[in-house]
């Protein structure tokens, strides 16, 4: 169904909610890169198998009709105890899983609703059964990341069923292009690709440009080493960068994005590829946005790996098919970025945070996080901790919160002090 006005993204989204709702069980079958290399593919075809057997027929735990959603998620963030499997709606999560465990979840799980507890997580003799009951998901705040690992992520109408696209629909329809760059403002939302400027601010001085061609540019390049924050965002809930794209491109009143992201991210290619193929067939990205009367595509560019194209003036190079190398400034990429034009340019999750902010506004954004940088961060918790994974924690949390709460200690219980260091001398 094509969306075409306010009332059309009602529909898709109830209708999304309904089919939904009509599963009785939801096996969510984590697909990021980390659990794929794992086998999760095959876990995922086994499963399709089994249940695809009793679709439509009475099961016997109560008097529901089978229809059991088989889905593809992203990365659940738990990489360390992959390949995770989450049932809902018991939200149980099993961990490590093989294909030749298929048949005892479809069998104990799906058809009779028991756990399989030798597949469940275990800490100090404690099995936790709910994913978010297990203290690595307890203590953190899951905001940007809400979405991966609980919706399927090559599907628009997932997105559409968790309130995907209910920002842009308010910017669209309820705000002028500079009442969203004043929200963004207010919300003091700060740059995630580790310069830390204010993204509003940033908006502020393209929108006021006299060139009336301009550029929103996503920078995927995600260089630094260990990290995959941005990576588990495209593949796991590219729609929200989209739409935090999308928004911006009418608030600074351009017509064009580019997404950079590093050719060794097939996956996020790919997903990213799928998400803006299903948001242009169902009208909520190309010409006439909703019926709204705006107008905005995007292209997304692979760039080879050079760190150094992570460097926002060497990245709109790379994207012209230039040498992908640093320019002095000003002019400042807002003044003259991409093809010489005004351009916004910002970090993956910086654009996956938009969405939020519009819709529950400014305020709650400061409710998380500090008063001088507010909102969560993401972690790629990567190393010698116990806990590997993707983490999201409000903005100020320490540093041995992370890695001992969260991240459960440094493996083998030494000191994290002489684990950083790869060979400590002697009077450490
Ligand atoms: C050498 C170098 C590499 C960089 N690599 C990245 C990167 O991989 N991803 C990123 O978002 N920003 C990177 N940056 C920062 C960008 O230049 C730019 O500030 C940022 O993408 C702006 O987005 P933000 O304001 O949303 O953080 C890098 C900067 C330098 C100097
Ligand atoms: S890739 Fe599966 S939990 Fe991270």
């Amino acid at each position: 169904m094509r969306i075409n006005s306010r009332d059309d993204l009602t529909m898709a989204a109830e209708a999304a909610i309904a089919e939904m709702k009509s599963q009785t069980k939801r096996i969510l079958i984590c697909a990021g890169t980390g659990c794929l290399a794992g086998g999760s593919d095959r876990i995922f075809a086994k499963m399709k198998e089994l249940t695809e057997g009793i679709e439509g027929v009475e099961i016997e735990f109560g008097p529901e009709v089978a229809h059991v959603g088989v889905k593809q998620s992203g990365c659940h963030g738990f990489c360390e105890m992959g390949p995770l499997v989450r049932i809902e709606p018991s939200n149980y999560l099993y961990i490590k899983v093989k294909e030749e465990d298929c048949e005892e979840i479809f069998r104990e799980t799906i058809l009779n609703d028991r756990p399989v507890e030798r597949l469940m997580y275990e800490l100090d003799g404690v099995k936790y059964k709910e994913q978010e009951a297990i203290p690595f998901y307890a203590r953190q705040t899951r905001q940007v990341l809400k979405n991966c690992g609980h919706i399927d992520a090559e599907n628009v109408q997932e997105y559409l069923a968790v309130g995907g696209y209910q920002a842009l629909e308010k910017a669209l329809f309820e705000m002028t292009p500079s009442e969203v760059v004043d929200v963004v403002l207010e919300s003091n939302l700060r740059g995630r690709g580790g310069g830390g400027f204010q993204t509003g601010y940033k908006w502020k001085q393209v929108a006021r440009q006299k060139e009336t061609i301009r550029y929103v540019v996503c920078n995927g390049d995600e260089g630094d080493p260990g990290a995959f924050m941005d990576r588990s965002v495209m593949e796991g809930d590219p729609h929200k960068m989209l739409e935090g794209m999308i928004i911006a491109g009418y608030a600074v009143g351009a017509q064009e994005g580019y997404i950079y992201v590093r050719a060794e991210y097939p996956l996020a290619i790919k997903r990213l590829k799928v998400a803006i193929a299903q948001a242009e067939e169902v009208g909520l990205l190309g010409d006439n946005i909703m019926g709204s009367g705006y107008s905005f595509r995007l292209h997304i560019n692979r760039g080879a790996g050079a760190f150094v194209c992570g460097e926002g003036s060497a990245l709109t190079a790379s994207i012209e098919g230039e040498r992908g190398m640093p320019r002095t400034k000003p002019p400042r990429t807002v003044e003259q970025g991409l093809f010489g034009k005004p351009t916004v340019l910002n970090n993956v999750e910086t654009y996956a945070n938009v969405p939020m902010i519009i819709t529950k506004g400014a305020e709650w954004f400061h409710s998380l996080g500090t008063e001088t940088s507010p909102g969560t961060k993401a972690f790629a918790l990567t190393g010698s901790v116990k806990n590997t994974g993707l983490i999201e924690v409000p903005m100020g949390t320490t540093l041995r919160e992370i890695v001992y709460e969260i991240g459960g200690g440094v493996k083998g219980d030494v000191p994290l002090r002489q684990c950083r260091l790869a060979d400590p001398p002697a009077d450490v």
